[in-house]
């Protein structure tokens, strides 16, 4: 059944586990993340960026995730919209029948601009008042996602912020997020915690910490019945960055956040984990190797089918290991 973030997270912070929000914008990314919620035992987020109502159409993308809701009727599945950049744009998406929006007003309208704390408070306090008189929930971010290394966004298209971030900006303020989800009532609230999006989120090889795991901790500490949301979750499977380079790619040398960290977070209060990176390489490596390994093949059903494959065994190792399955 189609469910809230609220009703799933609220479950999710009950038992002690998180749940992968896998973005989500042909056939083949859905049936691989609803696959392995099946093979698992699973609760399922699905969450469809401003991108993806573009390329699929917006149309298509609701229907794509109700025929999931039709085919899996045991699965409960949270349709959720990623980064709304206005509470127009989060109206629409209630309208098309979302159960969850997201109202990123860290940034302004164009999706780059860092915008004030009172722009924030504003643009997110109107969509809470809106999505639940509709039964629909709310995830806010305060903070700039962004490279501690570098103070930079990292995301070429999509969004990110533009230039170059301070490190306060780079941090959510424990007290600052308290006071914010007092004044919106937002059911789950993204965090800046040293994530970034895209696949170039660290240039060495992680050593434990690349996560702010004690500012996680005091955020948890201080607004406890708020969910916490980590975007920029992606690992960056460094076997399908090798795969992608051997096979023609040319991806510079890059790293993740490891799942063992993300598992950290989740002891302290993260629950809702952002996931697009790692499906697209896989995607991506399978296709190319596919495509390399039987020249003569031409039927697009043979490599997509493999990516189904491919990008349903990410999904099953982050369920398994966040605590997801056997929950649905
Ligand atoms: O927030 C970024 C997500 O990875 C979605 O990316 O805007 O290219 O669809 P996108
Ligand atoms: P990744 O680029 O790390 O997969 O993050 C996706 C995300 O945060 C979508 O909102
Ligand atoms: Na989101
Ligand atoms: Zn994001």
């Amino acid at each position: 059944p189609l469910i809230t973030l609220r009703q799933l997270l609220d479950h999710a912070a009950e038992h002690g586990y998180g749940v992968p929000a896998f973005n989500v914008n042909n056939l083949e990314q859905l049936r691989a993340v609803m696959e392995a919620a099946v093979a698992t035992d699973s609760p399922v987020i699905v969450q469809a960026s401003a991108g993806a109502r573009k390329y699929a159409g917006a149309a298509f993308i609701r229907h794509l995730i109700l025929a999931a809701i039709e085919e899996w009727p045991q699965i409960p599945i949270c349709m959720h919209q990623d980064h709304g950049t206005s509470p127009a744009v989060c109206q629409r998406s209630i309208q098309l029948g979302f159960s969850s929006v997201m109202m990123d007003g860290s940034l302004g309208e164009d999706g780059k601009t860092p915008m004030s704390y009172d722009y924030n408070v504003d643009v997110t306090r109107r969509t809470v008042e809106m999505a639940h008189a509709c039964g629909v929930s709310v995830e806010g971010e305060l903070g700039c996602l962004g490279s501690l290394e570098t103070g930079m966004a990292g995301e070429e298209d999509g969004i990110g912020a533009e230039g170059k971030l301070d490190h306060s900006q780079l941090l959510t303020d424990p007290e600052e997020a308290a006071q914010f989800v007092k004044a919106t009532g937002v059911d789950a609230l993204a965090i800046a915690i040293g994530t970034s999006h895209g696949a170039y989120k660290f240039s060495r090889p992680p050593t434990g910490d690349v996560l702010a795991i004690q500012r996680i901790k005091e955020i948890h500490a201080r607004i406890p019945g708020t969910h916490l949301v980590m975007h920029g979750s992606s690992s960056v499977p460094q076997d399908w960055l090798a795969i992608i380079n051997q096979y023609g790619g040319d991806l510079g040398q890059t790293y993740g956040v490891p799942v063992e960290e993300i598992v950290e977070g989740i002891r302290h209060g993260v629950r809702k984990i952002n996931i697009d990176t790692d499906l697209r390489m896989a995607s991506t490596g399978t296709i190319r190797r596919y495509l390399a390994e039987h020249p003569k093949e031409f039927d697009p059903r043979k490599y997509l089918g493999e990516t189904v494959k491919a990008m349903r065994g990410i999904c099953a190792a982050r369920y398994e290991a966040f605590g997801t399955a056997g929950q649905a």
